[in-house]
């Protein structure tokens, strides 16, 4: 238990424990099929390139929609590999927005080139695209760096305006990867993220919506030309032979084991974006007149791999909900462009919206085994808390 014995909601019926992301009820539910899977890789033997690997890239293919699938070993490596096959390097600008996880930073500083930080949407947390026209703008102005990339954040699993964001980087001849590490699941007009852009990162980190017992990512692709190199970066540059180095590369393979773990969650992957959306309505309809839930653009469908929201007395309310026992995180306090490892590359002037993000965001308990009980128990907590600082 998490200190708290008995949490009810108003009519007297105890919800029992509510975790922030709940893996074991998960586990419980597939732990069989899991089970025989890794043991199939144990009797196979081949932990790398094994044949889950295969049978993984064609299943995330299917369900995108995306032409192909590059399964890597982190969502970071899922990053890094087709910004180098895209021969982004030194000199090159990259605008990526300043509200995200420090790893859509790293992977372009990884290439040798800047990043160059866009302000957000206030209602959408995403990449505002009337900053990026301006930020390329500027970069084109002082000649100093080559606009060469784009990369959008879906962030909590929100898709971002690939309608406006394609435009601008087609007009302005970027390369577009996408930074799905948050979003699979989520949808713009029905299409899913993985087939939104011409390349997509996506992260299966324990904690994702869909995430492995262990690191590992994947790379989607619209078009299947692609797919060679990066397979080529992934396995240290090598020729399919795997004999000569053709490029430069790394070891950014993803392992058998994760592939079969991947494969029997996908496998109920459906239901359980369903089970997510059902209490991403309940939190909307509870608090959408208590603060302000992070909007998606028309047409988009969130894969609610976190549920966030922007609200006055952020920490007093967080700290309100500890104590009764439902817990909460903070994605994120700082923005990027005032990290010390980022803040050389900060705009000049503030980065307003995502500043003011940083102070009032706030992510709710979410995740497909919470139950509807459970998510009025928080809204029930939210709306007490709200209510005692305004008395
Ligand atoms: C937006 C974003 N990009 C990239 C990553 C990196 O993914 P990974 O941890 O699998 O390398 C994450 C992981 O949390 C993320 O949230």
């Amino acid at each position: 238990m998490n200190g708290v014995a008995n949490l009810m909601l108003a009519g007297d019926t105890d919800v029992g424990e509510i975790a922030f992301v709940d893996l074991k009820s998960q586990q419980r539910r597939i732990r069989a099929r899991i089970e025989a899977r890794l043991q199939a890789v144990l009797d196979h033997g081949r932990y790398i390139a094994g044949p889950e690997i295969e049978e993984l890239e064609a299943l995330l293919a299917e369900k995108t929609g995306a032409a192909g699938a590059v399964a890597c070993a982190s969502g970071t490596a899922a990053l890094i590999i087709p910004l180098l096959a895209a021969g982004v390097d030194t000199g090159d600008a990259v605008f990526l927005p300043a509200f995200s996880y420090n790893a859509t930073a790293n992977a372009v500083l990884l290439t040798g080139a800047t990043p160059v930080f866009v302000d957000i949407d206030p209602a959408t947390f995403n990449m505002d695209p009337d900053d990026l026209e301006r930020r390329i703008a500027e970069v084109k102005a002082r000649g100093a760096l080559r606009p060469a990339a784009v990369i959008p954040v879906d962030l909590f699993g929100s898709p971002a305006d690939y309608r406006s964001i394609s435009a601008i980087a087609d007009r302005n001849n970027l390369f577009l990867l996408a930074d799905g590490a948050q979003g699979f699941g989520g949808r713009l007009d029905g299409a899913w993220i993985g087939n939104l852009a011409p390349a997509t990162a996506t992260s299966f980190f324990p904690g994702k919506a869909l995430g492995a017992y262990g690191d590992a990512g994947a790379i989607l692709s619209q078009n299947l030309g692609t797919l060679e190199q990066w397979m080529s970066i992934r396995w240290h540059g090598t020729d399919s032979a795997r004999k000569n180095s053709v490029c430069v590369g790394f070891n950014g393979r993803m392992d058998s084991f994760q592939a079969g773990v991947l494969l029997e969650k996908l496998a109920i992957f459906d239901e359980e974006l369903e089970a997510r959306t059902m209490i991403a309505e309940i939190y909307d309809r509870r608090l959408s007149n208590l603060a302000s839930p992070q909007r998606h653009i028309e047409g988009a469908q969130s894969g609610y791999g976190y549920y966030s929201v922007r609200m006055d007395h952020r920490d007093d309310v967080a700290a309100a909900l500890k104590a009764k026992g439902a817990p909460t995180a903070v994605y994120y306090s700082t923005p990027l462009h005032k990290m010390p490892a980022f803040e050389k590359f900060a705009p000049a002037e503030p980065l307003t919206a995502t500043e003011r993000l940083c102070e009032e965001i706030i992510s709710l308990p979410m995740h497909p085994y919470l139950t509807p009980d459970q998510a009025h128990y928080v809204c029930d907590c939210i709306e007490a808390a709200l209510a005692s600082f305004r008395d």
